[in-house]
């Protein structure tokens, strides 16, 4: 058992408790009840999510593979595609899955964005639900809101409980909005499109002090290139322009999600640090993401990041 872990070492290979690999790419990260559950992509043998589990976001146990090709599924109110494989058993792909808990169902809902196996032509969006953070998913299936293309996606919980799902449309030029249902398991409005011809993906959102923060990627496959961020008063309002954040790669990585520590309200830029020629091999790098005193966000690299 490996578990006194009091750094993250950007850039190698993360182990779980057990000293297995982690696989939680294009990941996310739900805090319920103490205890943190960091969900991403496993692509390895059938497994499509996997979930680990910690309370200090260093040591991580692994809890469960709570999505793959065998995963239960289940009639849902709206038409959707409930394929796990494709016609002849392949894998399909599942990337950048996310959960939130929902309060009105009690279920924690999977919102990610699910592709054909073969190109990335179906973009679609996929939800799931389970009783318990780390419990097996019943997958709902994949569908196109209100008929658009949906890739690379994020979901943010406003105090208000209000959720919203934003992914990145028509062929990844513009970055759709949604404000979802009330109990998480459909969209219910197109609410914004946003930075329309400027191709953003990897979308993650974070709201400190009033102001929301939106950061993201230009679309370059899995190659690493510039972070942007942009700013707003809510997250159906206008939202600013894209501004620069790190260095021209940011150091080499594309984000995941943003963290804010339970305890100290401290917040972590969470990133992938992808391989293209070996997808199994892409690493993990998590970033301090500090305000300056007119509430901008700075990045910097370091080689080790303790969470605090
Ligand atoms: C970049 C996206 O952000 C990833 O999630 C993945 O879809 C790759 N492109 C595929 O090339």
């Amino acid at each position: 058992m490996e578990n006194n872990k009091n750094y993250l070492a950007n850039g190698e290979i993360w182990r779980d408790t057990d000293g297995n690999v982690i696989h939680a790419h294009g990941g996310h990260i739900l805090f319920w009840r103490g205890v943190y559950y960091w969900y991403g992509e496993n692509r390895t043998g059938n497994r499509y999510v996997s979930v680990y589990a910690s309370k200090d976001l260093m040591n991580w146990e692994f809890r469960r593979d709570v999505i793959t090709t065998v995963t239960k599924t289940q009639e849902h109110r709206i038409k959707t595609d409930r394929a796990l494989v494709t016609a002849d058993g392949k894998k399909i792909n599942i990337e950048r899955p996310k959960v939130v808990y929902n309060k009105k169902i009690q279920k924690f809902v999977m919102w990610m964005h699910v592709e054909n196996g073969v190109d990335y032509s179906l973009a679609a969006c996929g939800i799931a639900v389970s009783d318990t953070p780390d419990g097996d998913f019943i997958y709902l299936g994949a569908f196109n809101p209100f008929g658009y293309m949906s890739r690379d996606c994020t979901l943010f919980v406003d105090e208000d409980d209000t959720a919203y799902f934003i992914s990145a449309s028509r062929d990844n030029a513009d970055l759709h909005m949604y404000r979802l249902t009330d109990d998480y398991l459909n969209v219910d409005k197109l609410v914004n499109k946003l930075w329309q011809g400027e191709y953003r993906e990897a979308p993650a959102v974070v709201k400190r002090e009033g102001i929301y923060y939106m950061f993201s990627s230009y679309c370059t496959g899995w190659a690493p290139n510039q972070c942007k961020y942009a700013t707003a008063t809510g997250m159906e309002n206008s939202w600013s322009v894209l501004n620069k954040i790190g260095d021209e790669t940011t150091y080499r990585t594309q984000p995941a999600f943003i963290l804010t520590v339970a305890d100290t309200g401290s917040t972590y830029y969470f990133s992938d640090r992808w391989n293209g020629q070996n997808y199994d091999d892409s690493r993990y790098v998590v970033l301090p993401l500090t305000f300056d005193s007119n509430q901008n966000p700075m990045i910097e690299y370091l080689d080790q990041v303790t969470i605090r």
